[in-house]
């Protein structure tokens, strides 16, 4: 079967080996621009969604299965086409379900918009018996539109089975008027994908602070957060309550109490940042969470990650590592303190 994948366009290359890592046999059949490529498995939808739940990838952000291909008229009917390419998608398993309709096409001037296929799309499954959706959507109907020359992909499948619930992995936030930094996102994608949850009252340790964009979405969801960095924080976050600005490089600072998470976004070297992390462990609370930046310097990730995973372990358990649509030139890592280490 196939899939269209997405990742950074720097670290396609990587994305594909590692779809071929989990599926050897598979083949990339075809590149599109910005780090969008056509990948044929050797196994069928089941078993290539397994080999890549037993070698979860970093680097790919987004896959959608390709259960129609179809070539694209020039002109004003391309929409219709692509509407008569997706209508056998919805049947009988659909009826009852939320399903949302996700469009993307290659970068340059677009024929139509977005929105005109999925108002094509809509009353579709409207009339399968399911229930066009934004939010929450039980089923999403992928649609890669390649330009030039045209030929639209189509695929339907669970949220869960793309490896991430946006259109090809892309998210972007409102722009909040009190956000102190672009960092900030990284944390908002990650809480979205359930890398860290965030509970009221919590304490937390955020390591590399300054400006204090982590420090400010950490206090906003109820936390009291210790925020570590020789640079100065902003100070609309400083002179929030429950933060304490500990001014000193994190390889000075000396703990008073425990954490139920540290979260790590310090702009270091990715073994010097690791082994901070890790001598800051004792420090958290069993099954603590942690969430870490890892910048990517020359070598190559696939040498690096494993390295960087075994330092952290066993005193953290490493539950994954992506690289985040916000992430540029890194990737983060998240995981938790066991309540036991076994040795
Ligand atoms: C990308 S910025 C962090 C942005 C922050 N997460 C935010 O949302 O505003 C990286 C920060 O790491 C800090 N940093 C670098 N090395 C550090 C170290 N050894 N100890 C503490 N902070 C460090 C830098 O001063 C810089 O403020």
């Amino acid at each position: 079967m196939r899939f269209i994948a997405t990742a950074q366009e720097k670290f396609a290359g990587t994305a594909e080996r590692e779809l071929l890592g989990a599926d050897p046999h598979g083949q990339v059949v075809q590149r599109f621009p910005d780090g969008v490529f056509l990948f044929e498995s050797s196994f069928d939808r089941p078993g290539f969604l397994g080999a890549l739940r037993a070698h979860p990838p970093v680097f790919a952000r987004h896959v959608q299965p390709v259960e129609t291909e179809t070539t694209l008229p020039s002109g004003d009917s391309a929409p219709a086409e692509i509407s008569r390419s997706c209508a056998d998608l919805f049947d009988e398993s659909i009826r009852g379900l939320r399903v949302a309709v996700q469009v993307r096409q290659t970068p340059g001037e677009k024929r139509f918009s977005d929105y005109a296929v999925k108002e094509r799309l809509d009353p579709l499954i409207s009339a399968a018996g399911a229930e066009p959706a934004v939010q929450d959507p039980d089923r999403i109907v992928s649609v890669f539109i390649v330009r030039n020359p045209g030929t639209v992909y189509c695929g339907l499948s669970a949220p869960s089975e793309n490896l991430n619930p946006w259109s090809g992995g892309v998210v972007r936030f409102f722009k909040d008027p009190n956000s102190v930094s672009r960092a900030e996102s990284k944390l908002l994608e990650a809480m979205k994908l359930g890398f860290l949850s965030v509970r009221d009252g919590q304490r937390a340790l955020d390591l590399g602070a300054a400006p204090g964009g982590w420090t400010r979405v950490l206090q906003g969801k109820g936390c009291s957060v210790t925020a570590v960095d020789p640079a100065e924080l902003d100070r609309a976050v400083s002179n929030l309550d429950q933060v304490t600005h500990v001014r000193c490089d994190a390889n000075q600072f000396r703990p008073q109490g425990s954490f139920d998470l540290i979260t790590d976004d310090m702009n270091w070297e990715a073994f010097r940042s690791a082994k901070v992390l890790k001598r800051l462990t004792v420090s958290l609370q069993p099954r603590g969470s942690f969430l870490m930046t890892i910048k990517l310097g020359s070598e190559d990730p696939a040498q690096l990650l494993p390295k960087i995973t075994r330092l952290l372990e066993p005193g953290l358990t490493v539950t994954g590592i992506r690289q985040l649509y916000h992430n540029r030139g890194e990737v983060t890592a998240w995981g938790l303190r066991p309540c036991q280490v076994i040795t």
